[in-house]
């Protein structure tokens, strides 16, 4: 899972509020934490709050309304919270000298998990929302305005009704790459993951539902689709023929889209990776050739004790399977080193089951206790000290890896969907099929394009590469799928 630890919202255009009335332009910054399901979290939240007038902005100064979307992963995220809203209360206090006023809101996982702690720590705190109910949030801010504060305005609950059926459209374009929620919630219960506890039990949008929302993106301008959930492959929505659907069936029926030339999905749970997703990696030439397969540990032992409901001995053949459906495949992996227990031998097992998989990238942490999960009582945990150490060592191998990894891509013609300015100027910066960090000169005229580029170089965590041009038919005729609409840059 790729960690955004603050991700801030990118400014909307000045477009007229979604109910076509004009109102007066309130300021939203909001400040994400956690998964990607966040970052989609403050799309929608940002799109709730539109039609009250509100606008994104990049910087918190002179914001009328602050949100912090929030992630309880681990114990440092939580504590972020707090001390950022340390920081808002000074900014608020100023905007109340300027005789404005600032609402500051906690969203996220934080605020399900600790809604009414936070009313009673941080006075500052207007309303608090949880994962589930920010579709009410235009109704929690108009009462917050109205004067209402505390217990009142803490909404955490689990409705019967899916806040996606109250969702307006979104507010803003778009970017060339997009997240699209799919599924949300877990019903796996790892031992020592909140995420049961704060997003809820599994739930999956309607298949034509995901339909309509992707063709709306992709008629933005969006090439490439991340599909989300906690738990993705366990995607089980109800299809158009009234059948439940796994992630294979949406990811082809997505793949049908006509203008969308990528599609990703994260995060999978090796558990659920069934025949017909592996199908999908055979035959869809837009679905990419990187998957995130969590492993967490190679140890028997603690795959048993985190309550992972399978073995490494599973986990390599599922490896094994979804290779051989897609030579290509690279994959990526989150490590938690020192669950409670762990012995030097099961550690030299996580060591190992790296060295056999071999990674292209990997995420890993330390083992962080957290309150109300089975694993949190345990007797024997491991000290921070050996905790480091082993994160050190498990780091340098992982690292190791995604370099040899990249250096293979040195000598390659691949395509760069163009998402971004790089630092420096005259520069852009995208994605390879393989999520590699690129690269190239490039005018900003082809940001949020397919480029064809060959790679260079690698350093660390990056390649660097160049723009090519190729002849328009020769490429629709090779890869139909994926032809890039970049011409007119000579290599
Ligand atoms: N659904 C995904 C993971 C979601 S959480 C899966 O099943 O793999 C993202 C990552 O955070 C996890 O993969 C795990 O590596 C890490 N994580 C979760 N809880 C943690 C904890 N208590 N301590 C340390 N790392 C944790
Ligand atoms: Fe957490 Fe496990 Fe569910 Fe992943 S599968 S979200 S680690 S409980
Ligand atoms: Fe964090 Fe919640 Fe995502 S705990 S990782 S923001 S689901």
């Amino acid at each position: 899972m790729v960690k955004l630890d603050s991700v801030q919202q990118q400014p909307e255009e000045e477009t007229p509020a979604a109910t076509g009335r004009s109102v007066a332009t309130r300021k939203l910054y909001i400040k994400t934490y956690g998964c990607q399901m966040n970052v989609y979290d403050s799309q929608r939240m940002a799109d709730t709050l539109a039609p009250l007038g509100y606008r994104s902005s990049e910087t918190p100064e002179g914001a009328d309304l602050i949100l912090l979307n929030t992630c309880h992963i681990r114990e440092k995220a939580s504590e972020k919270v707090f001390s950022e809203l340390g920081r808002l209360r000074q900014l608020q206090e100023a905007a109340a000298e300027q005789g404005r006023r600032l609402l500051i809101g906690v969203a996220g996982c934080v605020a399900q998990a600790e809604g009414e702690e936070i009313v009673r720590r941080a006075p500052q705190v207007d309303l608090v929302v949880g994962p589930q109910t920010y579709h009410r949030l235009p109704d929690l801010v108009t009462r917050a305005l109205g004067g209402e504060s505390g217990r009142r305005l803490v909404d955490t609950d689990f409705p019967a009704e899916s806040k996606f059926d109250f969702l307006p459209e979104e507010a803003a374009p778009p970017g060339p790459a997009a997240f699209l929620s799919v599924q949300e919630g877990c019903d796996k219960f790892c031992s020592f993951c909140v995420v049961p506890y704060t997003r809820g039990a599994e739930v999956s949008r309607p298949v034509t539902d995901l339909v309509a929302e992707a063709e709306r993106l992709v008629r933005g301008g969006t090439l490439e689709i991340t599909l989300l959930g906690q738990n993705v492959n366990a995607y089980h929505g109800e299809g158009p023929d009234g059948r439940e659907w796994g992630l294979g069936r949406l990811l082809r029926r997505l793949a049908e889209i006509e203008g969308l030339k990528r599609l990703r999905y994260t995060t999978s749970h090796p558990r659920d990776v069934d025949d017909e997703l592996i199908e999908a990696h055979r035959d869809l030439g837009k679905l990419m050739p990187y998957l995130h397969l969590p492993v967490q540990s190679g140890s028997d032992r603690v795959l048993a004790a985190m309550n992972r409901k399978h073995d490494a001995g599973f986990y390599h053949r599922v490896v094994e399977r979804l290779r051989s459906a897609q030579p290509d495949l690279a994959l990526s992996s989150d490590f938690i080193v020192g669950f409670p227990g762990e012995s030097d031998q099961d550690f030299a097992a996580t060591l190992r089951l790296v060295t056999e998989v071999g990674y292209a990238q990997a995420y890993s942490f330390k083992y962080s206790a957290r309150p109300g999960t089975p694993a949190a009582t345990a007797a024997d945990a491991v000290p921070e000290a050996v905790k480091s150490e082993r994160l050190a060592m498990l780091q340098q191998l992982l690292g190791e890896q995604q370099q040899a990894f990249n250096r293979t891509s040195v000598g390659k013609r691949m395509q760069i969907l163009l998402e971004r300015q790089a630092k420096r100027p005259g520069q852009l910066a995208g994605r390879s099929p393989w999520m590699q960090s690129v690269v190239v000169d490039a005018p900003s005229r082809l940001l949020g394009q397919l480029a064809e580029v060959d790679i260079l170089d690698a350093r660390p965590n990056s390649l660097v590469g160049k723009v090519v041009t190729l002849p328009e038919e020769q490429d629709e005729m090779a890869r139909p799928d994926v032809s890039p609409k970049v011409l007119g840059i000579t290599a």
